[in-house]
């Protein structure tokens, strides 16, 4: 099998999160805190193909059509290292991936990107691991990573033993689990791209924030109510724990030294107005929730889209709204 060009094509989809993974616990076995829980997103995608050749000493990694330097670079190249290792090789490759959403930005780039260069790399030298392994294998690119191997409703194990062999993600529920449920994602306008990557950030997290132990404390009890709440389809009961989630995340990254604030005055006007929403209606109708970035992801049901549509996409700065879906994880493209 050595000696010649083998190549291969992955796509795979981002995903938010509705139970975040914020700190590492092993950061050598890319090992977290918590088990962390995610909604896989249709329509969106990076396709990543990777080109191992026997002539190619250096990797070459071109991002969105622009060659990768510096850290991005490293990140494919020591992910590569990986694959290569496991599969007992030593070629150069070339690494193109394409993301068909801005890159960055919050909308969880590096999961698809690192679950697309997982399934491309380890297709290509002939490995062929089941989504578990590949899932185990994609959260060393990323943590996130190893949610978006699946489709629908996904739980990353968190784990117990010391070497990291159970931390991996496992679907809880379809894509088709709970068709009325849809993600309005509102793209604000000049979102910074990300200064620290999250890996760093989520440390100095773990190092400096005060309530990060109370975060960690409350999460199973929160954790065990949202899979109940989507296992039942229960809008009511999820959407509130959905933002009470996400304001756990954003108070432990503000009270962070020095303070991460990922929104922008456009996101936090987002998030006061599905407050209102609510508050008026007297029933959650919405949830908001976003990563470590400044757009923002709201949780609706079908029939509300609308009016929640028409309250939200109209406010300063905001730049377009998109509807998605849960959707398939990631595949092979022939
Ligand atoms: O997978 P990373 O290293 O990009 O970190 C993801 C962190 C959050 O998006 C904020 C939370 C999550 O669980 O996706």
């Amino acid at each position: 099998m050595r000696g010649r060009v083998r190549e291969a094509t992955y796509d795979a989809p981002p995903n938010i999160a509705l139970v975040k993974y914020w700190g590492l616990r092993d950061r050598a076995l890319a090992i977290p805190f918590n088990s962390s829980i995610s909604v896989t997103l249709d329509r969106l995608r990076s396709r990543t193909t990777v080109r191992f050749d026997p002539e190619r000493v250096e990797d070459h990694v071109v991002l969105n059509g622009e060659t990768a330097t510096g850290g991005p670079r490293e990140a494919v190249v020591r992910f590569l290292d990986r694959v290569r290792a496991r599969a007992n090789v030593t070629h150069g490759a070339e690494v193109l991936s394409m993301n068909n959403f801005p890159t960055a930005s919050g909308l969880a780039s590096s999961a698809s990107g690192f679950a697309a260069l997982a399934g491309a790399a380890t297709t290509a030298l002939g490995l062929r691991l089941s989504a578990r392994e590949l899932s185990r294998l994609a959260r060393f690119g990323s943590g996130s990573a190893s949610r978006s191997v699946f489709g629908g409703f996904v739980e990353w194990r968190a784990g117990f033993l010391p070497d990291g062999s159970d931390c991996y993600a496992r679907p809880l529920y379809g894509p088709d689990h709970w068709p009325a449920l849809v993600d309005l994602v509102f793209l604000v306008k000049g979102a910074p791209v990300k200064a620290v990557r999250s890996e760093e950030a989520m440390q100095a997290t773990v190092a400096t924030s005060p309530n990060y132990a109370r975060r960690l404390a409350e999460l199973p009890g929160r954790s065990r109510s949202i899979r109940a709440a989507i296992g039942a389809r229960d809008a009511r009961r999820l959407f509130p724990l959905i933002m009470e989630e996400c304001d756990s995340f954003r108070e432990v990254c503000e009270t962070t030294r020095p303070s991460l604030d990922y929104l922008t005055t456009t996101s936090r006007a987002l998030l006061s107005e599905v407050r209102t929403i609510n508050r008026e209606a007297g029933r959650p109708v919405a949830a908001y929730t976003h990563d470590a970035g400044a757009h923002v992801h709201v949780f609706t049901l079908r029939r509300d889209v609308p009016k929640v549509r028409r309250r939200l996409a109209h406010l300063p700065g905001v730049e377009r709204s998109s509807l998605l879906r849960p959707g398939p994880g990631g595949h092979r493209v022939p």
